[in-house]
């Protein structure tokens, strides 16, 4: 009995052991998904012509460049990127080519992701914006965003992650990750220095190394080396009288050599001005030139671009040399194998519940309070509140420009806060007060109409007399993705509110002292008011879920954790681009004179006080913190610090850790972000905080010796809430 158990069991061993193995691959290495990368990549190069090879260095449509047909290698197809997956467009034209299932979920703004200060909702972030573009059928995802924020005026601000290369660094890193989890590649863009939009072709920046190694390259740098990122796309300005998308000392010398990138450099669409510049300066996929839109008859406009029929001009009277060729074609092979011939676990999954609740939690994790005098918030122990404001039903997905969507819902704030309010048994009504945008169109996709045709005196009026009957008022403005109004490819004119909103605010809060300013935009905006309102809430651009992000936080049922990515000055002129340097939009060449005080390193440096300090935001509850301990190990420090909740509500507090140098021989910021550390506490919690220092975080820039040189001496660890409010620190020596 126990022997022919024994063989019964063996049997089935063996036959399982036989069906679980998998066949030899007898294909060529290149189709091996087993095979080493790099060999599959000379194996695939080895069997290319040179035609072919610079076949699969351009683009063939819009979104698409060629694989290899013969050979069985596919296209490659990209998408914007990078807030959700851009709906379909015709093969060679922005506009929308009227698919009936490419609705997406449109996760929040880059800066609204930021202000969370948790590199684990950046995660959460990748990992669903990734599964969408694989669901999608997408090998490039256009994104993430890391240019640093310079002005307020910037026009795309709003897809960036702030002003701090450290907090910049943190989040990118696994947003990268995660989306590369799922076979889908991030673009990082834009490399580097695109900081204006009027301009952005043609501005020719110049910045010293230590402000291009300390602020502007440290994100990127995160991304490619710690996130491993497969793609990167080049800027569409010049850096040193050379456009960067054909700048061999970005492309060549720092990223593919210093930081060891072995993907793709594509360019921005449109970004390249040059075949033989490009070829040389370190492009490898070409996107987005001018076509004459395919009316030339039998020839293919593509065939015109800088890398293609040029280029093979070039290679066959031996201008150009295939060695290059082929290193162009092994960056862009790998990409392929990494992404279109990877194999895939599953399919993806589009607009599913999870990804609508990340979207949520990312938005309401980001909001930040600026501001909330006599606990106007949360919303408590009123009967009837009044919206007032156009941003409280404007679709904010469509507009703003490539990072445009095409939504399966979006919840307006309005909508958000009335469902949220009917479960208290709160009664809501809404007024216009002003007219913004009401009309939006973005390549094809159309907002709802908003007109409204009472005079602007008009509405402000019935706006002021609708608030004097509420227990509250919740006004919902700031900028809307418009043309200068947070968007792509114009700048904003000024600091101010656009429409009369500071007119209609000032009138609100002088017949409602419950009145609550929500700000949508990703931009600092002035404030005249600030005295006059007693409640102001930073919202950013949420996306799918912002009216019920927030709702979660207006009504308590989250604590505000967020906390600003950027400062927000009291007048335009206190910011480092606008007194350091020439006027606003730059033309031709642009100097960066404040070089590496930039943010809030600009404000402690030359001692202007914000409106609202970097790291600024506040809480339902309150957090005290113990005093600050050191732990040193040999290579490594460590600092601690007991954190305890207490408010009477639970709450998360992200404690923030600068590095301040008080004696150096070169001159240094008053303090540099070096770490932080989200922590969720019950009322009365107590948790203990600790951050780990490497050498890294007490370095500069030497540009002279071209190195990161740590000065030993003495440092202070300053360790609080925000940049302007620390709460801890202790002095070290650093040798
Ligand atoms: C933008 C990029 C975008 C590309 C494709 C360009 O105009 O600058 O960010 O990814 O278009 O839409």
């Amino acid at each position: 009995m126990k022997t022919s158990r024994l063989i019964i069991a063996a049997a089935a061993a063996i036959l399982l052991a036989g069906c679980c193995d998998k066949p030899k691959f007898n294909g060529p290495v290149y189709m091996n998904p087993d095979a080493d990368i790099e060999e599959r990549v000379e194996d695939a190069l080895s069997r290319m012509t040179i035609s072919e090879k610079v076949d699969i260095l351009h683009a063939q449509s819009k979104f698409s460049s060629a694989g290899v047909k013969r050979l069985g290698i596919p296209e490659l197809w990209c998408t914007d990127g990078p807030h959700g997956i851009r709906a379909e467009v015709f093969w060679d034209e922005w506009s929308q080519a009227g698919w009936t299932s490419d609705s997406c979920v449109a996760f929040p703004a880059l800066t609204n992701l930021a202000a969370s200060w948790d590199p684990s909702l950046a995660a959460l972030y990748g990992k669903s914006i990734g599964e969408e573009a694989l669901y999608r059928s997408k090998d490039v995802l256009l994104g993430p965003g890391v240019n640093i924020y310079r002005t307020p005026l910037n026009g795309r601000n709003f897809e960036y992650m702030g002003e701090d290369p450290y907090l910049s660094s943190r989040m990118v890193v696994p947003y990268v990750q995660n989306v590369q989890k799922n076979g889908v590649a991030v673009c990082v863009k834009h490399f580097c220095l695109n900081n204006e939009e009027t301009y952005r072709h043609t501005v020719d920046v110049d910045v010293c190394d230590r402000a291009l190694y300390e602020i502007y390259l440290p994100a990127f740098k995160a991304a490619v080396v710690e996130g491993g990122a497969w793609s990167i796309m080049s800027s569409y300005n010049l850096y040193r009288g050379r456009h960067v998308t054909e700048n061999p000392r970005l492309l060549n010398e720092i990223l593919k050599g210093e930081w060891g990138f072995d993907g793709a450099v594509i360019s921005d669409w449109g970004g390249c001005h040059d075949t033989d510049e490009a070829i040389e300066g370190g492009l490898d996929l070409e996107f987005g030139t001018w076509t004459d839109g395919l009316t030339m008859g039998k020839t293919n406009a593509y065939d015109n671009y800088f890398l293609a029929d040029p280029y093979k001009e070039r290679l066959a009277d031996g201008r150009a040399s295939e060695e290059v060729l082929n290193e162009k074609c092994r960056r862009v092979l790998r990409l392929i194998f990494r992404t279109a011939m990877a194999p895939k676990q599953n399919c993806g999954s589009l607009c599913s519940d999870e990804h609508y609740a990340a979207a949520r939690k990312i938005g309401a994790e980001g909001i930040v309070l600026l501001k909330n005098d006599n606990q106007v918030l949360p919303v408590a122990g009123v009967k009837k509140i009044l919206v007032v404001g156009e941003n409280a039903i404007k679709k904010m997905t469509i507009g703003g420009g490539s990072s445009s969507l095409k939504v399966q819902h979006e919840i307006s704030p309005l909508q958000g806060i009335t469902e949220r309010a009917a479960k208290d048994g709160i009664e809501v009504c809404f007024e216009r007060g002003y007219v913004g945008d009401p009309l939006t169109i973005q390549d094809g996709l159309i907002g709802e109409d908003l007109r409204d045709s009472r005079s602007a005196s008009q509405m402000i009026a019935d706006a002021v007399e609708a608030a004097k009957d509420a227990d509250a008022v919740i006004f919902f403005g700031g900028l809307n993705k418009a043309a200068h109004q947070d968007c792509e490819g114009s700048d904003r004119f000024s600091l101010g509110l656009p429409y009369g909103q500071d007119e209609l605010i000032e009138a609100l809060a002088e017949v409602n002292p419950r009145l609550v300013v929500a700000l949508v935009s990703g931009n600092a905006v002035a404030m005249p008011w600030i005295d006059k309102v007693p409640s102001i809430a930073q919202v950013w651009y949420g996306g799918s879920e912002a009216g019920n992000a927030i709702a979660d936080v207006f009504f308590g049922d989250v604590c505000p954790s967020g906390k600003l990515p950027f400062t927000f000055p009291v007048a335009l002129e206190d910011s480092p681009a606008h007194q350091a340097g020439s006027a606003f939009p730059y033309k031709g060449k642009e100097t960066y004179e404040e070089g590496i005080f930039v943010g809030y390193r600009w404000f402690e440096n030359k001692d202007i006080k914000p409106l609202f300090a970097f790291g600024h935001g506040l809480s339902y509850t309150t957090f005290e913190y113990g005093e600050a301990k050191l732990a040193k190990s040999a290579s490594k420090m460590k600092v601690s610090v007991p954190v305890t909740n207490t408010g009477s509500v639970k709450g998360a507090e992200v404690v923030q850790l600068y590095v301040s140098d008080p004696e150096c021989s070169v001159e240094r910021p008053v303090k540099e972000l070096k770490g932080f550390s989200k922590v969720l506490l019950e009322p009365g919690e107590k948790a203990v905080v600790e951050f780990e220092l490497g050498p890294d975080a007490f370095k500069y820039f030497d540009q002279d010796a071209h190195e990161w040189v740590l000065e030993g001496g003495d440092f202070d660890i300053l360790i609080g809430s925000a940049s302007d409010d620390i709460r801890t620190s202790l002095r070290i020596n650093v040798k």
